[in-house]
């Protein structure tokens, strides 16, 4: 039985399939309508979600599949004092797969070694989000038509968001990326992020500076500031709008340039830049429920 609790539990020649499976999916949906015909997932949100919740029920839907969950954990035993590994344990004896997010770094990965059905992360903490990486890799292919040979920038809170952590990762994989770090001091990438690419010598550089390195960026990851993680409101106050993506700074960037955000978006990208044809962000959440079909369809082995 397989879990994805960290998108290298995944290798590259994996992931090329889900992303082939995802665009046959979006070629042909009928296709794919009862793949899980008699199967259900569980949705267990201990943690706020729109997008990636709501993608995982409307994907398994589509796959003709049975939805069951929680997206509030005030209402689930949780709030008794539950242990997690406890919950998927008996969630598990009703449901053929979970998705969970958790609050807690590490708990989809506890809640994984005493599963009887596949796990999947769907965020946990500040640490990792491998569905939206896989999110992040279709938008990627599909814009560009390739996953090497890229300048991707990364730009906002990329301390606690795990949507970055785990892009970065997953990149790291690929030839010919070079990395654009930028965000405020107190914001940069964990140091287990950097220890990473400096381990494989992959090219990164750690800057403040937005508009500087806007024109050699490929990519563009812009990154919600992570208010729910900080410790006090003053510092959060500080920093949420140290960067806003405007349609001045936009003229600034490649006519390729590839706008992603894995949403909700905040102040961080001004809405007049939603028209612009490199604005990806919301192609990319209609992607994520491809992504996630496929990944069902894997995990479930159907
Ligand atoms: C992200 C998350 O939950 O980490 N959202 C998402 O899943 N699309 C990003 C965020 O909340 O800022």
């Amino acid at each position: 039985m397989r879990h994805l609790i960290d998108i290298l539990d995944l290798t590259c020649e994996e992931i090329d399939e889900l992303l082939d499976t995802a665009d046959s999916i979006i070629e042909n949906p009928a296709a794919y309508a009862t793949r899980c015909a008699g199967k259900k997932l569980a949705t267990l949100f201990f943690e706020p979600s729109t997008r990636t919740r709501l993608s995982f029920e409307a994907a398994m839907y589509e796959l003709g599949g049975h939805v069951i969950g929680f997206s509030d954990a005030a209402n689930s035993s949780s709030s008794k004092g539950e242990s997690v590994s406890d919950t998927v344990r008996v969630v598990g004896s009703y449901a053929d797969i979970i998705a969970m997010r958790h609050f807690k770094e590490g708990a989809p990965m506890v809640a994984a070694m005493k599963s009887t059905v596949p796990i999947i992360n769907a965020g946990d903490g500040g640490h990792n989000h491998p569905t939206q990486t896989l999110t992040d890799l279709l938008t990627i292919r599909r814009e560009k038509g390739r996953l090497d040979n890229l300048t991707v920038g990364f730009c906002g809170d990329l301390k606690f968001g795990r949507t970055v952590h785990s892009l970065i990762s997953a990149l790291s994989r690929y030839e010919g990326i070079r990395f654009v770090l930028v965000s405020p001091k107190e914001l940069q990438v964990p140091d287990y992020i950097k220890d990473l690419l400096t381990e494989k010598e992959l090219s990164f550089i750690e800057t403040t500076d937005l508009e500087s390195t806007l024109p050699e960026m490929d990519i563009l990851y812009m990154t919600r500031v992570q208010k729910e993680r900080f410790f006090n409101e003053e510092d959060y106050l500080r920093l949420r709008d140290s960067y806003i993506l405007t349609p001045e700074k936009m003229r600034l960037a490649k006519q390729t340039l590839s706008v992603l955000h894995p949403l909700p978006r905040v102040n961080e990208i001004s809405v007049e830049v939603d028209d612009d044809p490199r604005a990806c962000y919301f192609r990319q959440a209609k992607n994520g429920k491809f992504v996630r079909m496929a990944l069902i369809c894997k995990l479930l082995e159907v």
